[in-house]
């Protein structure tokens, strides 16, 4: 990656999907790959493939496509997958705890190392050995074992202060789940999930196909 250029979010957002594709044809033992067979399998044109990945010196070679392998492994480095991440969640609830009974995390270096909560049912108990801990040993427990990034499965009304603190004692980033537009310094990274502007696009999509499909009908 050339240090003067920066790659647009637009194809960042793209590269997780260009990784899961690659892994899932290294699994299958296959070692080379064309951007026109890529784009078949993924459903993205060749030149979108080509031009995304130009962005890192196209990793590619006239005539022969690209290595799987490699490529797979480049993409890893740009991701940052090449090192592992400590999370804690704020927040074992629903959410936390369904995220903190996934494993497909785990499997990409993004290693599960507390879980913070302010209800004493919930402190002490255990999800797949990692202990739920009271959130007044948050500042220290992040402190001491370094910990990068912060899942916030918390209810919105308390989430900004506890962003704010989080910043201050050294977080990287925030993985947000609560419907809050955070504001913290620029040392902290955020990225915020949610499932419902997700489900609105869906609803968004259906109605502009049955409008089309109306249109046709009528045309016809
Ligand atoms: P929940 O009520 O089941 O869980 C919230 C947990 O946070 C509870 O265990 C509660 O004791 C704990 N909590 C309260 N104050 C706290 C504090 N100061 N520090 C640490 N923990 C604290 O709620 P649920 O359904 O798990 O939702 C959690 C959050 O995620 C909410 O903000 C909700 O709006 C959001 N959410 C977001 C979705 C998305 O797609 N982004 C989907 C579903 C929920």
């Amino acid at each position: 990656m050339t240090e003067d250029k920066k790659i647009s979010m637009a194809v960042v957002r793209r590269l997780p999907r260009y990784y899961r594709y690659l892994g899932e044809l290294l699994q299958k033992g296959v070692g080379k790959i064309s951007s026109r067979e890529l784009s078949e399998k993924m459903n993205v044109t060749a030149s979108q493939i080509r031009q995304d990945l130009n962005n890192f010196g196209g990793f590619g070679q006239q005539g022969y496509g690209y290595n799987v392998e490699y490529l797979y492994n480049e993409i890893g480095k740009i991701l940052g997958l090449h090192q592992n991440y400590k999370m804690i969640i704020v927040g074992v609830g629903n959410l936390g705890q369904a995220i903190a009974n996934s494993n497909s995390f785990s499997k990409r270096g993004f290693k599960l190392v507390g879980l913070f909560d302010v209800n004493p049912k919930l402190i002490g108990m255990s999800i797949h050995g990692v202990e739920v801990m009271d959130v007044d040993c948050m500042e220290q427990f992040v402190k001491e074992n370094g910990v990068d990034i912060a899942i916030l499965t918390m209810p919105k009304t308390r989430v900004k202060e506890t962003a704010e603190n989080l910043a201050k004692w050294g977080i990287k980033g925030l993985w947000n789940f609560s419907p809050v537009d955070l504001i913290v310094p620029d040392t902290v990274q955020i990225e915020n999930v949610h499932l419902s502007h997700s489900l609105m696009t869906l609803a968004y999509m259906i109605n502009e196909a049955e409008e089309e499909r109306e249109k046709k009908n009528k045309s016809e």
